[in-house]
């Protein structure tokens, strides 16, 4: 029972008993000390309906009731017309109670649903401040993309004009070599103006080459395996940092459509990010289970556990947001990548984290059916 509803329990107990002594104590031939006693029987009822509602009036009534009967009945006994009077006070005492417990019952219930009217457009109302929000900071983003788009279109048509004068270059130092003997310092100068102009051609290919949207190859492919890949990928890193990588297998093979290499780049943002946040002596696991909705096809679930720095909760809000980062050196565009190609395999990416304890990020994708193959 709570404080409040003992305390309020007790005074009315205590007020009836107070009443009923004062009414069984005070001689009959004081008839008018006893006509205000029985009027104050309906303090106690009236503050037990305000109080407690329509069941608390009614019970404080009927103990009255039982409580002032006997002194009616016992003490009184014999003048029917009082007698009468008293007993039709009795039936006021409860319509009294139930009447004023049921208004006030009403009103504590409106008092309630205006409440919980005012709680929901409270958070309708933050729903829509967060949501605005959003609107401002995608909008950000969107125009930053929209610059960054076109930059790298200006920088992939400026690749694309040095490759020309460059071929023209080397073919020009390749007849100007001819004319020097091999020994002479001008030949060997040459072959540097050579060697150089096809490092600088690797640099535009290879940028060319980058900014060019690869088409996705989907095949069958075993998710064990890229996570075997992986794991000999950043052995040696791992080993360094004085971290130990621990690679569970499923419980079945796990195979499912998808690009292989793209894959391979999230799950190694996702390793990556992980031995950065542990420290030496932490680990990393990872292990892949298979979840069988009964509304949706097998998808199997790929989680990676550090017990790294892990993210605080204004961290975690923006881990998505391009650029953003809290390392120095780092891009901010890991886990956009990640997420962009999980998604793109129809999949989910999921990160929990316990400040200080460790992160968890869970890549959800859904499996061929059947689940193997
Ligand atoms: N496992 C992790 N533990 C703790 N923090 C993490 C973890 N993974 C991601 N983060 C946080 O999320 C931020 C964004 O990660 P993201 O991979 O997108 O960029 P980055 O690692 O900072 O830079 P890069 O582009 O070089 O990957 C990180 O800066 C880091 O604060
Ligand atoms: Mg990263």
């Amino acid at each position: 029972m709570e404080r409040s509803t003992f305390i309020r329990s007790l005074t009315l107990a205590t007020s009836i008993v107070g009443i009923s002594l004062l009414h069984y104590f005070t001689p009959l031939h004081l008839p008018y000390l006893h006509a205000i006693f029985q009027r104050l029987y309906y303090l106690p009822i009236i503050l037990a309906a305000l109080w407690f509602g329509l069941r608390g009036g009614l019970s404080c009534a009927l103990v009255v009731s039982i409580v002032y009967a006997p002194h009616i009945l016992f003490q009184w006994g014999g003048a029917l017309t009082m007698e009468m009077e008293k007993y039709l006070e009795i039936l006021l005492y409860n319509i009294v109670g139930g009447v004023t417990g049921l208004l006030s019952q009403r009103e504590r219930e409106r008092t309630v649903e205006l409440q919980k009217t005012a709680r929901g457009l409270e958070e309708s109302f933050q729903k829509l401040q967060h949501q605005s929000e959003r609107i401002i900071i995608i909008e950000e983003q969107l125009r930053r993309a929209e610059k960054l788009s076109t930059l790298g279109e200006m920088a992939a048509v400026l690749a694309h004009e040095i490759r020309n004068p460059l071929g023209s270059i080397r073919g020009t130092a390749e007849i100007l070599k001819d004319d020097y003997k091999p020994g002479d310092p001008k030949h060997e100068f040459i072959e540097i103006q050579i060697r150089e102009t096809e490092r600088l051609n690797r640099v535009v290919e290879d940028f060319l080459h980058m900014a060019r949207p690869q088409p996705t190859q989907m095949t069958p492919c075993s998710i064990q395996e890229e996570l075997e890949t992986i794991a000999t990928l950043i052995a040696n890193d791992a080993k360094a940092r004085h971290i130990s990588f621990v690679l569970h297998p499923p419980p079945a093979p796990v195979i499912i459509r998808a690009d292989g290499e793209k894959l391979r780049q999230a799950f190694l943002n996702i390793i990556i990010n992980a031995l950065q946040a542990t420290p030496p002596g932490g680990s990393l696991t990872v292990s892949t289970t298979l979840r069988q909705r009964e509304d949706s096809a097998p998808v199997c679930e790929i989680s990676f556990s550090d017990t790294g720095s892990g993210i605080d909760a204004e961290t975690l809000k923006r881990v998505f947001e391009p650029f953003y980062t809290t390392k120095e050196g780092g891009t901010g565009l890991g886990l956009v990548v990640t997420k962009k190609i999980i998604e793109g395999h129809g999949g989910r990416l999921l990160i929990e984290s316990d400040h200080g304890r460790g992160t968890t990020v869970t890549v959800s994708l859904p499996m061929l059916e059947g689940g193997k193959q």
